[in-house]
């Protein structure tokens, strides 16, 4: 429940026009975490609202976090004046209470349970950051290997599961597969849907973190025409989902360890970000008291959009369209124009740059040098096209950077991953935060559904007139 009693932290977080170099404004982020009683000026700030045609004040709390923005409490809002509050897109309105991630975006600034993600990618791998994610803090040594067991231990789907994938045409997008497989588990672990139960919502989340590279690949592979390949226990996460995508019966498969390791920290920038659009939908659904498996459902169809986690796609078939470097300009002229859109640019949160894009344009260079292929055309047309944009008034104006998913499209292809499985890839490493989220959301006792209301702007009250049978 929110209470207005936070630790102190005035004067943590950098402010637009102000910024601190990103690793100065995460260190400084992560010490203000230290609890602190709250002052009596703290506990007393609120904000006071005047009605200007009625002349009438009303008076809000103000509640603080540990770090970031201070919100103004006015759950009572309603029934004090009538009126709502009008935010479409959410630019202004914090919607829940969490302790998971933290992103300052005009610092650059990433935080999962408090540590900034250059050092998680530095010292920690996939299943590390799993069970931070989920758990509020890294693994010692022994709860590393009793929560990689299970999660091992949890990545083959019922048998039957495998059917429902003839039911879709060999040709149907991947996350078109994912949105109707993955909801299609709660008809299969009815064990596991009792959101009130404490274990079931662990086991579900167990399921699911481990099952979706398992329905990833094999959406490819049925894509291919060729047989699923089972997840191998004794492989890593990354390494085991490489393999299934590219194994095939007849030979052996060694997955290479530069991917393997590209492939795990990939996960690792994608993992969790805050209340994003995806995130946002698996929490709305699951105010509902919905099972966690439709909700991660729901969560892959919103991320499916190229405004979200389908931008990796699309700056791909972007980078195909403008072919070559002597074609940026007229690209950037249409961008400036508003008939093109820079994929793989701007964010609502990020305006400075985005930390995990710079994670994943030096990924991309360890890669695509591995294979030999430092002067990969793709990779020089998107530096090029980054430098231009960069140094445009357009994009300077509009803050807009480089984000995650502008390098990643790159890596993915120099890997052998079709363009169709990037969104499902980013779907795979996801969906820990989504349930991370998710179980904070059940656990929460001041949880409501979620039920935004509207400015009605349609017509008003009216009579069916005539006599139209
Ligand atoms: N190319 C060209 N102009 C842009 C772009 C872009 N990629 N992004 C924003 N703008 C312009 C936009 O037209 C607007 O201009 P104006 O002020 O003249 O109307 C201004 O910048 C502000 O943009 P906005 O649309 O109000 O920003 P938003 O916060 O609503 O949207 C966004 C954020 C990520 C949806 C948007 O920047 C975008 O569509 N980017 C391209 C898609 C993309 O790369 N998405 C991946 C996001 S990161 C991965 C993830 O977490 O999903």
């Amino acid at each position: 429940m929110v209470k207005n009693a936070k630790p102190a932290k005035s004067g943590t977080t950098a402010k637009p026009g102000k910024r601190a170099p990103a690793a100065k404004a995460a260190k400084r982020a992560v010490a203000a975490q230290a609890p602190a009683a709250p002052s009596v000026a703290q506990k007393d700030k609120t904000v006071t609202l005047t009605d200007n045609t009625t002349g009438k004040s009303y008076t809000y709390k103000v509640l603080d976090g540990t770090i970031g923005p201070q919100v103004i409490d006015i759950r009572s809002l309603y029934a004090d004046t009538g009126m709502f509050t009008y935010d479409p897109g959410f630019t202004s309105t914090g919607s829940c209470e969490s302790q998971i991630t933290y992103i300052d975006g005009d610092a650059g600034v990433l935080l999962y349970r408090g540590y900034p993600i250059e050092d998680i990618v530095e010292k920690c791998d996939f299943v590390d950051t799993c069970y931070l994610l989920l758990n509020g803090e890294l693994p010692t040594g022994e709860e590393k290997k009793k929560f990689n067991y299970d999660i091992t231990h949890h990545s083959m789907v019922h048998e039957q599961l495998a059917q429902f994938y003839r039911g879709f045409r060999r040709d149907a997008h991947p996350m078109a597969v994912m949105c109707g497989v993955v909801g299609g588990l709660a008809a299969f672990y009815h064990d596991s849907t009792d959101i009130t139960d404490a274990r079931q919502r662990t086991v579900a989340s167990y399921r699911l973190i481990a099952k979706m590279p398992t329905i990833a690949a094999w959406a490819y592979k049925y894509s291919v025409g060729q047989p699923f390949v089972y997840p191998t226990n004794s492989m890593q996460f990354a390494e085991n989902f490489l393999h299934m995508l590219f194994a095939v019966p007849a030979e052996r498969y060694d997955v290479s360890p530069v991917f393997a390791k590209a492939m795990d920290r990939i996960l690792i920038l994608h993992a969790d970000h805050e209340q994003n659009a995806s995130t946002s939908t698996v929490r709305l659904a699951g105010s509902s008291d919905a099972n966690p498996f439709a909700c991660i459902a729901a969560g892959i169809a919103s991320l499916w959009g190229p405004a979200h986690g389908g931008a990796n796609e699309a700056v791909l078939k972007m980078l195909a369209e403008i072919g070559d470097k002597k074609n940026i300009p007229e690209f950037i002229k249409s961008v400036k124009e508003k008939k093109a859109k820079l994929m793989g640019f701007g964010h609502r949160v990020y305006k400075n740059f985005d930390p995990r894009a710079k994670v994943m344009a030096r990924t991309c260079r360890e890669v695509l040098d591995e294979l030999g292929r430092h002067d990969d055309p793709m990779l020089a047309l998107a530096v090029e096209l980054e430098k231009i944009a960069l140094n445009d008034q357009y994009f300077i104006d509009r803050k807009l950077y480089p984000n995650v998913d502008f390098y990643s499209g790159i890596i993915f292809r120099a890997m052998g991953i079709p363009v169709s499985m990037f969104t499902p890839l980013f779907a795979v490493a996801r969906t820990v935060g989504w349930v991370s989220q998710w179980n904070e959301m059940i656990s929460d006792p001041g949880k409501r559904i979620g039920r935004p209301r509207q400015l009605y702007n349609g017509s008003v009250v009216r009579k069916i007139g005539g006599a139209k049978k």
